[in-house]
């Protein structure tokens, strides 16, 4: 008999960055990474399961042929589903196979995705699109697996940082190279401290370098290893940070990581630039705000829109300013979120 289930799983954003893998494939991480999970930025996932005729859940390799299985993927809009992109469909069936394979299921999927955000513009849609895949999947197969294990799921679609949108809240990610160690952990609950992402869009389209060729990239940048060096006593202050809620202790590290990352994008061989003119000028707005007594902080991952850190009495003043900005096509207002959910309103 078919089963059918539908996720709601939220994007995230890093307070600490996961850049540069010892296994990108794997989604297994140079270092640990620390993130706020959001709770408006979501992506919506129906999963169908059909049984095989044939009943063989053997399916070609992971990486090959990802066509040959009889999955459809299906983009959901406003006016009704179409087929997904075929490089965007491939890494979904890859998924699926690795799932199907797994658990030894011989079924075919169908899978209709939906995203409440612009996809592809650093703006986590992979994390929350896999986080959102991997939770519907195992459960249109009939199985009840424990977080850990969903998280090292979502984990190994080589999206890392979906490991961390299946918890809600402030989460930790541990780094390689034992992948077996590499799953999400909480750090603080959504409910423990109402932190605001204003996130400031200056930029749309799909990114030109993706966050896998980055993690690629970026370990061949003379700084990458003074970023390593850097990041144990960037943890334990954000670490601390998230235990008592300090946002003065934990603004100034925020704002540090967002612009290595991109230290170490740009000085990588060959280089990766993801800023944009709007960008810096975003950057520079935040800053003036400081001057003025509004406490927030910038940090961007692989793309180059902004995500405005800041506590629920400045996020009024935030995206008042933000919204002013010629180079701003979009003010997103997100926050902490509870993580995951169920949903039966299916796409499918
Ligand atoms: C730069 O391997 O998770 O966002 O699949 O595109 O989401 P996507 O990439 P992933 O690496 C993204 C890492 C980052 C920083 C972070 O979220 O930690």
């Amino acid at each position: 008999m078919s089963s059918r289930a539908t996720a709601v799983a939220p994007a995230n954003i890093a307070f600490i960055k996961y850049w540069g893998a010892h296994d990108v494939e794997r989604g297994v991480p140079m270092n640990p990474s620390v993130s706020m999970t959001l709770s408006r930025c979501v992506s919506i996932c129906t999963v169908e399961a059909h049984p095989r005729e044939d009943g063989r859940s053997g399916v070609a390799p992971h990486g090959e042929d990802c066509d040959g299985v009889g999955d459809e993927i299906l983009l959901a809009g406003p006016d009704g589903n179409r087929p997904a992109p075929e490089f965007f469909a491939c890494r979904i069936r890859d998924h699926l196979d690795r799932l199907r394979k797994l658990f030894d299921a011989a079924v075919t999927f169908r899978v209709a995705t939906k995203n409440s955000f612009p996809a592809g513009a650093g703006l986590a849609s992979s994390a929350s699109g896999f986080a959102a895949l991997t939770l519907a999947a195992v459960r249109a197969l009939g199985l009840d697996l424990a977080t850990d294990e969903l998280s090292v799921l979502a984990r190994r679609s080589g999206s890392g940082s979906a490991a961390r949108s299946v918890l809600g809240g402030f989460v930790e990610l541990p780094g390689g190279p034992d992948e077996g160690d590499v799953y999400a952990r909480p750090l603080a609950g959504a409910a423990d401290w109402d932190l605001r992402d204003v996130i400031a869009v200056v930029a749309s389209e799909p990114k030109s370098v993706s966050s896998r060729e980055g993690h690629r990239r970026v370990v061949s940048s003379p700084y990458y290893r003074e970023r390593l060096a850097l990041l144990p006593g960037r943890l334990a202050t954000v670490r601390d940070a998230i235990e008592r809620r300090d946002f003065h202790l934990l603004g100034p590290v925020v704002e540090e990581e967002g612009i290595d990352l991109h230290l170490v994008a740009m000085s990588a061989i060959p280089p990766i630039f993801y800023w944009l003119p709007g960008t810096l000028q975003v950057l520079e707005t935040v800053r003036m705000l400081r001057l003025e007594g509004i406490e927030a902080y910038s940090t961007m991952d692989a793309g180059p829109n902004v995500h405005v850190i800041c506590r629920p009495s400045e996020e009024a003043s935030v995206v008042d300013r933000l919204g002013q900005l010629e180079s701003v096509r979009e003010v997103i207002c997100d926050g902490v979120g509870p993580g995951p959910r169920f949903s039966e309103d299916h796409l499918l």
